[in-house]
């Protein structure tokens, strides 16, 4: 990884006080520390590329979301799924947002429900400033603290932030306030915040928010645009030092699957987000997806090259011509991920040597192709390759034959709810399942914190999956309802790192 620099020195002598989350200023918390969310790039789905404004609504929203279960993208990791800039809310005159019913009948909160009883996390939008970028919802300037509150009731999970309509105010304090915001509201949620760059947000955001857009959007609504995207990568490509675990540069949604990209530009693009840790968000019509582009997004290889624990973005190590080879992106078992990208109208052919890699020539490394998916090896000094226009070869070198996916964790539900039948005291119990895509055998997960007295929670395995089961006792409730946030926290045993924390909810009606 690239290094930061003038500050490396000091730096060191603080290094047991402060985290250097960026090459110039240390920040002396991650905000992803206290939650313990997006500890590797989060995975979703968001409307605006392909969308725009119109017709986003809970109709399209919900159709999306099954979409994302019947197409595999939940189990390869996606959850993240709401509207974007969807005129989903307004300002009410007692100052609330309040849903725009005629948009979103079940209301902001019903619609987060179908999303958690479904497997999957709810993303919602707003701005920073006095309006949303097209004027057509409230910011939250000045309402910082209700705003929160409201998404922590629509039991929110993750906040896009915009920048627009903020003449004069400071970008730091704004998104600072944010953060304490959200912290007050109590409910953990990912903060995004989406500045398009203007304040250079990967020097000091990563002590209030989890990732931040590094460029403007990547397309018209719509209007899928490969130059577009390249001048993305190449800027979003110099900041690999400033990303790491729980906080994340974002190069935008993605464009893959659009109208108008052949299949190599669909892998090249993806692999490209997966080798830069960059967040995955999809921004194509997931109803109407090619099968080449559902087996794109759901490359679990990939994928897990974009969900490594240790949080490395890659980076372009040499250029030939139009020939980049990315590289400098160690993987949780010491093996290494290698990108050979060719923008070339014609096949290119490619030499990479292991020293550029970190490994010495001598040693005999095995190779993976990860879009074909067959291991070579074991092969020393270096290979040879012919990378057809327009497409790439990633691989992943290593000096054993196995090649061990980390966990990517995917849940049947993210919500329980429960009721009692009488008056007396019941005994309820209720379950959900934590699947998990990876080849790593995990540790049972743990409750993090005290639960309340009416639950308790016992987790066990079943293969590869865990189960988590909630025992309710009504004994000693009055009558009314109940709600608690459940936290679970487990570590990746090879690289002994933290995992994103899981949380869920459980609800319960006592007669
Ligand atoms: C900005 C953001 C986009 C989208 C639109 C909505 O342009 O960068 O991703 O959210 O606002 O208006």
């Amino acid at each position: 990884m690239r290094k930061p620099t003038g500050t490396l020195v000091m730096g060191m002598l603080l290094v047991s006080i402060f985290m250097f989350a960026s090459g110039d200023q240390p920040v002396s918390k991650l905000r992803a520390h206290y939650d313990g969310l997006a500890m590797t790039p989060p995975m979703g789905w968001y409307p605006w590329n392909t969308f725009g404004q119109e017709p986003q609504n809970e109709k399209l929203i919900k159709e999306m979301a099954e979409a994302l279960v019947s197409s595999g993208m939940r189990e390869a990791g996606y959850a993240y799924i709401g509207p974007d800039e969807g005129i989903c809310f307004y300002r009410a005159e007692d100052g609330r947002l309040t849903t725009n019913l005629e948009r979103y009948p079940s209301g902001l909160r019903g619609l987060g429900d179908y999303i958690h009883q479904r497997g999957l996390k709810y993303a919602l939008y707003t701005d920073a400033g006095t309006l949303t970028c097209s004027k057509a919802m409230p910011g939250t300037k000045g309402h910082e603290f209700e705003d929160m509150r409201q998404f922590a009731e629509w039991r929110c999970d993750y906040l896009k932030i915009d920048w627009c309509h903020t003449k004069g105010q400071d970008i730091v304090q704004t998104y600072t306030l944010l953060d304490e915001a959200q912290r007050g509201a109590g409910r953990p949620l990912v903060h995004s915040l989406c500045s398009w760059g203007v304040g250079e947000p990967w020097k000091w955001a990563a002590a209030v928010g989890h990732l931040w857009r590094t460029t403007g959007d990547i397309c018209e609504p719509g209007k899928a645009d490969w130059n577009s995207a390249m001048e993305i990568v190449l800027a979003n490509e110099k900041l690999s030092e400033y990303a790491g675990a729980g906080h994340w540069n974002d190069p935008d949604m993605m464009i893959v699957g659009m109208p108008g990209l052949s299949e190599a530009q669909n892998r090249s693009l993806f692999s490209l987000w997966c080798l830069m840790a960059a967040p995955l968000i999809a921004g194509n019509d997931l109803r109407q997806m090619s099968e080449s582009t559902r087996q794109i997004l759901t490359n679990i290889e990939v994928i897990a090259i974009d969900q490594d624990p240790l949080g490395i973005q890659g980076h372009i190590i040499r250029q030939e011509g139009q020939v980049s080879i990315w590289g400098e992106k160690k993987l949780f078992d010491g093996s290494q991920a290698v990108l050979i990208f060719n923008q070339n109208n014609s096949p290119s052919q490619v030499t990479i040597n292991w020293d550029e890699f970190g490994f010495s020539r001598e040693a005999g490394l095995y190779v993976r192709d990860l879009w074909k998916h067959q291991t070579k090896g074991p092969i020393t000094q270096g290979l040879t390759v012919m990378v057809p226009p327009n497409d790439v070869i990633m691989l992943r070198l290593s000096r054993s034959k196995d090649f061990p996916l980390p966990p990517i964790i995917s849940a049947d539900t993210y919500l329980i709810s429960l009721r009692s039948k009488s008056s007396k005291p019941e005994k309820l119990s209720a379950s959900l399942t934590i699947h998990n895509a990876g080849t790593t055998d995990l540790p049972l997960w743990e409750v993090h914190g005290p639960l309340p007295s009416w639950l308790s929670v016992k987790i066990t395995k079943k293969g590869g999956n865990q189960i988590i089961t909630n025992q309710i006792n009504t004994a000693g409730l009055s009558p009314g309802y109940y709600h608690t946030t459940v936290r679970l926290d487990n570590t990746e045993p090879i690289s002994k790192r933290p995992m994103s924390a899981f949380y869920y909810d459980v609800e319960l009606e006592v007669k």
